[in-house]
């Protein structure tokens, strides 16, 4: 996959001479050392991260971790004090302003938690301002908002003036305003935190179904993990200026590797979280003939028969299996096997643990690929994650 945003090494130094600091920070110092020797607050320390083209990457962290100074760092609206970010090839903090002020406009938009819009302006002008700030025409910029409007479901509201709408509403009107743009890295910023629950979640699905056609690249920041698991492709999650744990949301689970993330981990769903695929058993060809064979793995028990298309025709038991190894021709096959895609969520694939001797799993165009096992995904939905993390 291409790496869009790539950050190397950054370090920021609320200081107008960081140096001192940095050189402590590159020894090993943390920032509670510099602030106690120095008395300046460190906000990134080598922070390095590769944002995949396409990507929902969530920035998690608690409050003070610095997630908001690696955002603005981004677009330059805090400048950083040491390292690189490569926008493709472009090295943002070598840009000239002129330079600076055109990726501003045309590659990155910025959503904030509180969206500041403009109060004395109806909501379509609203969404227009990143479109005229880049000088577009205002006929285009008026159906271009007017499209955008449509998409996140506000095009009756058009004409009304911000006050006139709900928190949600509005914030709405700030996604739109971010999408109107046209620019392929979005940065929300606890875009989504002043909503209320329900809200939220509407707003989530949202980001989600929106995300699907427009492909960004979307850095999104929270502290909020249940909104990282559901919206992230892959997960960073930050520590007094550091990046702590860098993964898919999976990884992050089972392995969080430290008890700060353990922490965020602890009331996971993992029914839910983890699908069929992640979870499943691997098989192996234990007896083979023209047209069909024989795939175990895992706990004893009937084994999947399948075509020369690894289509599943039917389970053997046991015994039978036995007498395939001598030789004997197939016997009729039980039909009372189920398979689920490997995308299925576990919660919904464990349903058939009920009716069905085997839970197979196969892929998009119907090969069998592994099997479930109830004890396994018990076991993965039950345990704790490794390095002796707990969890309730
Ligand atoms: N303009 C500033 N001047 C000095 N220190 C700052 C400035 N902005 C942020 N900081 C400090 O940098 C650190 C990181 O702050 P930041 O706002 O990035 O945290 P955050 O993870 O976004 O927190 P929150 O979840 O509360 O939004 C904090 O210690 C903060 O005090
Ligand atoms: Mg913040």
């Amino acid at each position: 996959m291409t790496e869009r945003l790539k950050i190397e090494h950054l370090y920021k130094v609320f200081a107008a001479r960081p140096e001192r600091a940095l050189d402590m920070l590159r020894c090993g110092a943390t920032k509670a050392d510099v602030l106690r020797d120095t008395g300046h607050v460190v906000g990134l320390d080598d922070v390095s991260l590769s944002v995949p083209a396409g990507a929902m990457y969530m920035i998690m962290g608690l409050s003070g971790s610095g997630k908001s100074t690696l955002a603005r760092c981004v677009n330059r609206l805090n400048e950083p004090s040491a390292g690189r970010i490569l926008l493709d090839d472009t090295d943002l903090c070598a840009l000239a302003e002129p330079a600076l002020r055109d990726v501003r406009r045309k590659r990155i938009s910025m959503v904030f938690q509180h969206f500041a819009l403009l109060p004395n302006r109806p909501v379509i002008e609203n969404v227009e301002f990143g479109l005229k700030l880049r000088g577009v025409p205002a006929a285009a910029r008026r159906q271009r908002a007017g499209q955008v409007l449509e998409v996140v479901g506000l095009a009756r509201w058009a004409d009304k003036l911000p006050h006139e709408l709900s928190g949600g509403m509005r914030q709405r009107v700030g996604l739109a305003r971010a999408l109107a743009t046209d620019a392929d890295i979005l940065i929300m910023d606890e875009a989504f935190s002043a909503l209320d629950p329900l809200i939220r979640a509407e707003m989530q699905d949202e980001l989600l179904r929106l995300q699907r056609t427009l492909n960004k690249t979307i850095l999104f920041i929270t502290h909020d993990f249940q909104e990282a698991l559901k919206l992230g492709t892959r997960i960073a999650i930050m520590s007094e200026g550091r990046l702590v744990r860098e993964g898919t949301p999976q990884s992050i689970v089972t392995e969080p590797g430290s008890d700060y993330v353990a922490a965020f981990t602890r009331d996971v769903d993992r029914a839910r979280l983890f699908n069929a695929g992640a979870s499943m058993t691997s098989l192996a060809p234990l007896v083979q003939r023209d047209g069909w064979t024989v795939l175990a793995g895992g706990e004893p028990g009937p084994a999947f028969v399948v075509d020369a298309d690894a289509r599943v025709l039917g389970l053997v038991g046991p015994a039978q299996i036995d007498a395939l190894r001598d030789g004997l021709a197939l016997p009729p096959l039980d039909a009372a096997f189920a398979c689920v895609p490997a995308a299925t969520r576990l919660v919904d694939a464990a349903a058939h643990f009920g009716t069905a001797r085997a839970v197979g799993v196969i892929d998009e165009v119907g090969r069998l690929v592994g099997r479930l096992e109830a004890g396994r995904v018990l076991a993965h939905i039950g345990a704790g994650g490794a390095n002796g993390a707990k969890h309730v």
